[in-house]
């Protein structure tokens, strides 16, 4: 039976992948720091779902998640490195503490999930999976530091894919649009603390479960990208065409936003 790590399974994006993958008939290695919820989770499936508790930040861990997928599911056949944080507030506001931490959440822990899981998946000829996002190609106001993390996890996922041309590994750059989920909540203002509430209408967005349902798709039909959303598509292109008047649409869009830190 095919196996999968699947990081920042706590919640959103990765809970929902989560159950896709047992409904595909995959083992899934469910981790993120939330034991509560990841057990919640495995009870779904006890037989399909082994919860790992642990922090993405650290590479010794993510060393010992391979191990216990090794041991307890035998074989690893993809990684998908979703877990990740974000923030909202402006470069000459924010503390560089918080930049910091988004980078090393959502860049090195994404980097520390795919080294780790490598050799494994090369032996299966499986599939590394980088759950970026839209400002992974273009940059967002009050998310510098989302948006560099974003683009650095698009050059390592794109280098490493020419690295394993010849290896029958496939690698995803995953780039959903706005989706439903805990991220706008937990996003990070200047100072590091959550920001508690979304400042748009969440139930408006697309589901976690339709992310996760063009993940699988796009990974089974080996796609290089999945870029969600015809907003998201518009903005990628645009940005390509005429990145100067995007940015004004840009401006005006997220000045809109309910406490819009855009002066
Ligand atoms: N929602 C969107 O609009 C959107 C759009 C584009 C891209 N994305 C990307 O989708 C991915 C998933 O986000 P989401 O929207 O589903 O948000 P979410 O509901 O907040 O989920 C984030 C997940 O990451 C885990 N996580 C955070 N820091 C971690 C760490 N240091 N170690 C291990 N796990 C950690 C969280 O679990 P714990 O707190 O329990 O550790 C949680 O399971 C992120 O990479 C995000 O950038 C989201």
């Amino acid at each position: 039976m095919r196996s999968v790590w699947i990081t920042g399974a706590s919640s959103g994006i990765g809970e929902a992948l989560v159950r896709e993958f047992v409904k595909q008939g995959w083992m899934v290695l469910a981790q993120a720091r939330r034991q509560e919820r990841l057990e919640s989770l495995a009870r779904e499936a006890p037989d399909r779902i082994y919860p790992f508790v642990g922090d993405v930040r650290d590479y010794a861990t993510c060393e010992s998640a391979v191990q216990v997928a090794l041991r307890h599911l035998g074989r690893l056949d993809a990684v998908v490195a979703n877990a990740g944080i974000s923030h909202r507030a402006l470069v000459e506001d924010i503390s560089l503490a918080v930049l910091r931490e988004v980078m090393e959440t959502n860049f090195w822990g994404a980097v520390h999930a795919i080294k780790a899981a490598l050799p494994l998946v090369k032996q299966q000829r499986g599939w590394i999976v980088g759950v970026s996002s839209i400002a992974g190609f273009r940059g967002l106001p009050a998310r510098s530091g989302y948006s560099a993390s974003k683009f650095a996890l698009n050059g390592f996922l794109e280098a490493l894919r020419v690295e394993l041309y010849r290896s029958g590994v496939s690698v995803l750059t995953a780039a959903p649009g706005f989706t439903r989920s805990e991220i706008r909540e937990k996003a990070l203002t200047a100072h590091g603390v959550p920001q508690r509430e979304s400042p748009i209408a969440e139930e408006k967005l697309m589901k976690a479960e339709t992310v996760a349902q063009a993940i699988y798709r796009a990974m089974m039909r080996r796609q290089k990208y999945l870029i969600l959303t015809a907003q998201g598509r518009w903005t990628v292109w645009l940005n390509k065409v005429v990145p100067g008047l995007l940015d004004g649409l840009m401006y005006r869009y997220f000045q809109k936003e309910e406490g819009s830190p855009l002066r």
